[in-house]
């Protein structure tokens, strides 16, 4: 087809350009007849300009007249300068007085209007994916996405790391997530896996000698979506040899430094405070804390200062070993302003409950220093004073206290206190706090499979002193082995996660034998590994980070469908392709595969 090619994109004219011929090539995303004068808008990826067909314009004035919204087309003319500018764009002072006019193409009328405010559903919008990727917002989205795989390959570049794309298809191994499968046509009855992550192949990589390993890939899970997590995700994924916790984290801390400085013009501390895992569930009550909150209401054990109430409720937990935990609200929190009217209290109640608590106890201190509370009745002095001391309560506050097995009150209190943070907007967005969690435990305990699982995977090395208690049959032991494995969050996010890995066989074949795997089933699942391992593996460590959140986190969306091109909806279903889908019998025929009825 011949047709004039574009001399300026549609974002670039300006007054400079004022008296120059130029064609401009994109789409008709608004058009306007004023009385025989037509007014267009053009875009393309790089902006809107402006054009106009006269009437006088015999040739094209019908043809311009005829332009529905979406159609392509290519407009030759003159810059002049704009009667009424519009301020709101960088093109808005000038327009294309238009000469020539050829349609490129046409479209069909659209299923939602392409516009920056869209009023379509998510739903439309993933089916019609390449219309909604026309909105400035999106495609800007792209754009922020692209620049960051630069800084990306930049940093890691500059400092001696390769990049190495490992397999697609995979070995399926039985930890972690649900695995994607896939099944071979050549050896029937065998599947591949779609990778979790390179986890193995990058440790594998640093057995070769590699030293430094980057990678921007794909991972796969079979698991529930949310709006941040989507069943095939891209990870920022590093390995490096010879290299302790600090390493690790000192090189991390250098790309969030540069890339917070070029997106957002932000300069993170070079180095990111850190806390252990049990620090963080004993104050925050969560693993991955919000330290935009970090100060407010911090979690205060009452164990010891309630241990002589006649409270039945509390002296049943505390005689089974429970805990009895409080948070601090009101005027004199850290100079946050947290006012709990009676309905506010009874609403956190209702919530309490709905975490799984009997209820929620009140304590409240008025402005004349007398106490009010859902449980005074139930305690003696002692107690009463242990918690204003434990509080150090002032007129105004407000506590919340939740009791029963440790682990749940923390993490309830945890979740109170994030509801708190957000029911006061005390979640400044303009806050940019890193923090790394640390030495996670080793295993936890899943009540259902009835045995241990690796806390982050398999490979984690457990910290130096808790080695022997590997050998352990204690659940508590076992439980209380601490990893050399740390998370890194974000504003109350996980944003990564990584370990010093185990580079010896005999105690991965430990760790094995922990999660439950015989010395036989490790050699059938991991035997790569473990065999790897006796050919001079080095001391080594890594981490991932979710290339996804961090976009979306640098994007301001919560959402991380919203900086991918084409994600997947919750149900992991992709509505413009419609995928998963049938396939006809041949293919099932070629793979050995017969699917069972209903
Ligand atoms: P992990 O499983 O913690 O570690 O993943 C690392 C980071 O990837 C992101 N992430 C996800 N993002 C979107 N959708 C998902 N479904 C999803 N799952 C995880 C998170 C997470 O912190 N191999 C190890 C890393 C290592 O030890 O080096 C791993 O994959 O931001």
């Amino acid at each position: 087809m011949l047709y004039n090619k574009r001399t300026n994109t549609c974002g670039e004219l300006n007054t400079r350009n004022i008296g120059e011929t130029v064609v401009l090539n994109g789409w008709v995303a608004k058009k306007r007849d004023l009385g025989g004068i037509i007014f267009i808008d053009v875009r393309d990826r790089y902006g809107i300009t402006q054009i106009k067909v006269s009437p006088e314009k015999k040739n094209i004035s019908a043809l311009a007249a005829s332009l529905g919204n979406e159609f392509v087309i290519s407009a030759k003319g003159n810059v002049i300068q704009r009667e009424s500018p519009n301020k709101n764009i960088p093109t808005g002072e000038i327009e294309i007085d238009v000469d020539e006019l050829q349609v490129l193409n046409e479209s069909l009328t659209t299923p939602f209007v392409v516009e920056e405010e869209v009023k379509a559903n998510e739903d439309l919008r993933l089916q019609y994916r390449y219309l909604d990727l026309r909105r400035k917002k999106m495609m800007d989205g792209l754009l922020l996405r692209n620049r960051v795989y630069q800084l990306v390959h930049e940093y890691y570049a500059k400092l001696n790391f390769v990049e190495v794309e490992t397999p697609i298809l995979m070995k399926s191994t039985p930890e972690g997530a649900r695995d994607y499968l896939v099944p071979s046509r050549v050896h029937k009855g065998k599947f591949y896996a779609l990778p979790q992550s390179p986890q193995t192949y990058k440790q594998i990589l640093m057995v070769s000698g590699l030293d430094r390993y980057v990678q921007i890939c794909k991972c796969f899970r079979d698991e529930d979506l949310r709006a941040d997590r989507q069943p095939e995700f891209t990870q920022i994924d590093v390995e490096m040899s010879f290299v302790g916790q600090e390493d690790v984290f000192k090189i991390s801390e250098g790309l969030f430094a540069k890339i917070w400085k070029e997106i957002l013009n932000f300069e993170l501390p070079v180095r990111f405070p850190r806390i252990t895992y049990d620090e963080a569930m004993t104050k925050y009550g969560i693993d991955k804390p919000d330290m935009r909150i970090k100060d407010l209401m911090v979690i205060t054990d009452l164990t010891a200062a309630v241990k002589t109430c006649e409270f039945k409720v509390f002296n049943d937990v505390i005689n089974s070993g429970g805990m009895i935990a409080g948070i601090k609200t009101g005027k004199s929190v850290n100079g946050a302003k947290i006012e709990i009217t009676r309905k506010i209290s009874d609403s956190y109640t209702e919530f309490a409950k709905k975490i799984g608590f009997g209820g929620l106890a009140t304590l409240k201190m008025n402005d004349d220093g007398t106490l009010q509370s859902s449980i005074l009745k139930f305690l003696n002095e002692e107690s009463i004073n242990g918690i204003k001391n434990a509080f150090d309560i002032k007129p105004g506050d407000f506590v919340f206290i939740l009791s029963g097995e440790r682990n749940k009150v923390l993490a309830g209190l945890g979740q109170m206190r994030l509801k708190i943070a957000e029911d006061f907007k005390l979640l400044d967005d303009s806050k940019h706090e890193f923090i790394w969690i640390t030495d996670f435990p080793l295993f936890h305990y899943d009540e259902e499979e009835n045995r241990f699982v690796g806390e982050h995977h398999v490979f984690t090395s457990p910290k130096d002193e808790f080695i022997h208690l590997l050998d352990s049959k204690d659940r508590k032991e076992i439980e209380s082995i601490r990893a050399n494995c740390y998370d890194l969050v974000y504003n109350g996010t996980e944003l990564g996660s990584g370990s010093i890995r185990i580079h010896n066989s005999d105690t991965q074949k430990k760790v094995f034998n922990v999660i439950g795997l015989t010395d036989e089933e490790a050699i059938e699942k991991f035997g790569f590994i473990l065999e790897a391992f006796r050919y001079g593996a080095p001391p080594h460590g890594g981490v991932a980070f979710g290339f996804d959140r961090l976009v979306a986190m640098l994007y301001g969306t919560k959402s991380i469908r919203d900086i991918i091109a084409f994600p997947k909806t919750v149900s992991a279903a992709s509505l413009m392709d419609n995928c998963p889908s049938p396939v006809i019998n041949q293919q099932l025929d070629e793979l050995g595969i017969q699917l069972k009825k209903g």
